[in-house]
């Protein structure tokens, strides 16, 4: 097989495999818009006479790590592969291609939502955050008891594509697993609404948090609205809710799960660490579900490593396996912030899958040694590395990419 890079206006067909499972044919109109977030020359496709059977796109992201804002990282997008070709190794001549262009061209990351867990840790991806979920019935949805402050504003879109951008950058830039939005990004995949997305539900509601005439926060939803003999059936669907301060992410939840004429909420990509599950006065009720969220790779190890800010002093070697990609392959020191290749003895000994998973601050190594994913091979070499990769928030990426 032979791996080529789309062509400029060609993304409706580039997007084709992928478009396929979700039912949904070509249109150049959609294409055109998805090529202002993902450059053509960022996928790579496979044709078989003429016709495009496998592709894979990479968006040019800038992700928060802990400690630093802005990391260059691919952001895997619209992987797939037609039915009428699977399993002949389209995905991983993909793969093959989209990680050695990725290392060219510098980024030390990679960064995706797996559609199915079990796709992509062969290539050297592991599970970097959880997410979680919840449905909650309104009638056991009372607050523990909070003084009420600031005002809630319904906008329109423009409006919104004016406020929200800034307070999500302010909560982007000190959250791991969170990137920076372009205007497009805004204009092509938060505030677009088509009909295709809305599941039943309604269009989407806009509202802004402000205390004394300053915006604190945002949240996007819809309602489900349903009636049965008069009784209220209907849910609130949350899209992005996303306060600046502790005080701006209580009073959005409590007005979306204040809203009359619904029974029930839901949201999804939640991180575990939310509060939520301290405001409420039953918990329990939240019936939150855990899935694994993002999944994350160190195309550059080095690099990678080097690019995190760490939360002790201290220094560890790492011996790392990395089988897809042999050029991170052996021992890196990491020492006052920086990454180098020693020949010194390791304190562990782990694949580049398993350091996936420890690098945003969503799993520790002693976790993961409990799993076998990593042998310490030093006394305290655990909780050495683990002192020095803590992070105060687990990581949270709202949105599916
Ligand atoms: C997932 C998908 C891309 C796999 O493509 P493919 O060309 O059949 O994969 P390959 O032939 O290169 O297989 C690579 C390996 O992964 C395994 N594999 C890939 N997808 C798998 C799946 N969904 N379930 C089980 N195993 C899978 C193959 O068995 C193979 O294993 P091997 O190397 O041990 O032989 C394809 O099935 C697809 O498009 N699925 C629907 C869309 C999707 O899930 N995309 C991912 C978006 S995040």
């Amino acid at each position: 097989v032979r791996v080529e890079l789309a062509r400029a206006g060609e993304l409706h067909l580039a997007m084709q495999p992928i478009g396929h499972y979700v039912g949904r044919g070509p249109d150049v109109e959609r294409g055109r818009a998805f090529e202002r977030i993902l450059p053509a020359e960022r996928v790579h496709v496979i044709r078989e006479d003429g016709q495009i059977v496998g592709s894979a796109g990479a968006y040019p992201l800038a992700l928060t790590v802990p400690g630093a804002a802005g990391v260059p990282t691919a952001g895997i997008v619209g992987v797939g592969v037609l039915p009428t070709h699977r399993r002949r190794g389209i995905l991983r001549a993909l793969m093959r291609a989209q990680l050695d262009a990725i290392h060219e061209r510098g980024e030390p990351l990679a960064y995706l939502w797996a559609s199915e867990d079990v796709i992509y840790g062969r290539y050297g991806y592991g599970i970097a955050s959880f997410s979680g979920q919840i449905e909650i019935d309104r009638a056991h949805a009372d607050f523990a008891p909070f003084e009420r402050r600031g005002r809630l504003r319904l906008l329109e879109k423009d409006e919104a594509l004016a406020a929200f951008p800034p307070l999500y950058e302010r909560v982007a830039a000190g959250t791991p697993g969170m990137f920076a939005r372009t205007a497009a990004w805004w204009e092509v995949r938060i505030l677009a609404d088509p009909e295709y997305r809305r599941r039943g539900g309604g269009e989407h509601a806009r509202v802004l948090y402000e205390v004394d005439g300053k915006a604190e926060g945002y949240a996007v939803y819809r309602l489900h609205f349903n009636v049965d003999t008069g009784i209220p059936e209907g849910h609130v669907q949350v899209v992005e809710a996303v306060g600046a301060t502790a005080g701006a992410v209580r009073e959005l939840w409590r007005y979306l799960l204040d809203i009359d004429w619904m029974a029930r909420l839901k949201a999804e990509l939640l991180p575990l660490d939310h509060p939520l599950f301290f405001l409420l006065q039953e918990p329990r009720r939240l019936e939150f579900r855990v899935r694994d969220g993002t999944w994350l790779r160190l195309v550059d190890v080095g690099a990678a490593l080097s690019s995190r800010g760490y939360a002790t002093d201290g220094e560890i070697v790492l011996d790392v396996h990395d089988d897809f990609c042999p050029w991170n392959e052996g021992r890196w020191r990491l020492a006052d912030g920086k990454a180098g290749r020693t020949d010194a003895q390791p304190d562990l000994n782990l694949s580049v899958t398993a350091l996936g998973s420890a690098y945003l601050g969503g799993f520790t190594f002693a976790e993961l040694a409990r799993a076998g994913r990593v042998e310490e091979q030093r006394p305290g070499g655990l909780d050495r590395a683990d002192a020095l990769f803590r992070s105060d928030r687990l990581p949270w990426c709202p949105e599916i990419f």
